[in-house]
């Protein structure tokens, strides 16, 4: 994943979003079976009004489930919704107030656009007309109201289906992968539009993704599922940095997996190094495990450091990712790992760093977890 560094950058301030500590959305042990399979697994979640939150997992782990029993389209098989400390559990769609836009552009292809906006509107005739012009101008596509969906861009149609959802002022937004479908240029693009756009409306917000980069610069807070559970909820900041389970660090970002042996309470074995790092709570020593790096935590040195935590690294490859330099090294001293570092071009230039040279690492310890068993996830 290339991550604009901007945003490892700035640590957000506690209450610095926009969104309100009151509790819009609470489901509290929320369970779903399909035959067999457990889908949702007792799961609870409170969205916060004015809240973007990002559901973030892999392909299967629950994302469009739970986003159905949130809008009423399936019912849970125990656990409650509340919405406004109100239980709407057992409520059908059309009494729940949301929006909704899915991934494939679900627009009435026989209906324009303006049609197709103002299709939940009630009302007379005129205040849905300027409704309609209102959200054309809100979504950036005033003097469209007479196309039809087929001629229209897929990034345009998702701004309808967006504008659709919010036609009517819903207290929630329900957001299914709605940029998947783009290509690379225009679901940036439409990124920042969303959450602008979700700003300045302050409209509660669910998105579901299973694009990590999508989840981190968008939201306010990141819920990683895995197997119908929730494996982390923070903010991208804190899901980053601190991933709370060994699932959350392999599938959010890029990062070293070292094998290690743990010593002592404060100490692993790296190879034939020793480090000052914890190992997790109750592991006793010699056992495996991993400790777990980020690239941009390995610091390479233009000379010797101060640190008695550096070993020499062998050069392998450098290639340019855009916003940083990847490079592949080899440290015989750590077990005789490869891994790699990223390096942006500022710190690149004060070091030679061409294959085949030998440079000095060192690890940013802080940074570095240590995770039980062998290997990622
Ligand atoms: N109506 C259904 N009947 C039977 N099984 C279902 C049904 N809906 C979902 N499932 C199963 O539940 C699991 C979770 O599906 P879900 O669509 O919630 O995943 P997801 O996280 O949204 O994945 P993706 O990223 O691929 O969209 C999958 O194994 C899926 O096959
Ligand atoms: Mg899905």
């Amino acid at each position: 994943m290339k991550l604009d560094p901007a945003f490892l950058l700035h640590k957000p301030q506690p209450g610095s979003s926009a969104h309100q500590a009151r509790p819009y959305l609470q489901l509290a042990g929320i369970s779903k079976r399909f035959g067999q399979q457990t889908v949702l697994d007792a799961l609870d979640l409170t969205v916060h009004k004015g809240e973007f939150v990002c559901l973030l997992g892999p392909s299967g782990c629950g994302k469009t489930t739970l986003l159905r029993q949130i809008a009423g389209l399936d019912l849970p098989d125990a656990g409650t919704i509340q919405v406004d400390a109100r239980d709407i559990t057992l409520l059908p769609p059309a009494k729940r107030d949301y929006g909704i836009v899915f991934q494939s552009y679900a627009l009435f292809p026989n209906l324009n656009v303006a049609d197709n906006i103002a299709y939940g509107l009630r009302g007379r005739r005129e205040d849905k007309h300027r409704r309609v012009s209102e959200l054309l101008a809100l979504i950036n596509l005033d003097g469209i109201a007479d196309k039809f969906p087929a001629q229209l861009s897929g990034g345009q149609q998702q701004r309808v289906a967006l504008a659709r959802a919010l036609a009517t002022s819903p207290g929630l937004l329900l957001l299914d992968e709605p940029l998947s479908a783009l290509d690379a240029r225009v679901r940036e693009h439409l990124r920042r539009e969303i959450r602008a756009l979700q700003q300045k409306l302050g409209i509660t917000t669910i998105m579901v993704t299973h694009d990590q980069e999508e989840a981190l610069t968008m939201a306010d807070r990141v819920v990683v599922m895995n197997g119908g559970r929730i494996e982390q909820s923070g903010s991208p900041f804190d899901v980053y940095r601190e991933p709370a389970s060994r699932f959350v660090a392999s599938f959010v970002g890029q990062g070293n997996w070292l094998p290690a042996i743990t010593r002592d309470s404060s100490s692993v074995q790296l190879g034939e190094h020793v480090l000052p790092l914890s190992p997790p709570h109750g592991l006793e020593t010699g056992q495996t495990a991993t400790l777990f790096v980020r690239p941009e935590d390995i610091m390479l040195h233009p000379q010797w450091p101060a640190t008695p935590d550096a070993v020499l690294a062998e050069i392998h490859k450098l290639e340019l990712l855009g916003p940083v330099y990847r490079i592949s090294l080899h440290v015989p001293a750590w077990g005789a790992v490869n891994l790699q570092a990223d390096l942006t071009h500022a710190q690149l230039t004060q070091l030679d760093v061409s294959p085949q040279h030998r440079v000095p690492v060192s690890l940013n310890l802080a940074r570095c977890r240590v995770f039980s068993g062998k290997d990622a996830a």
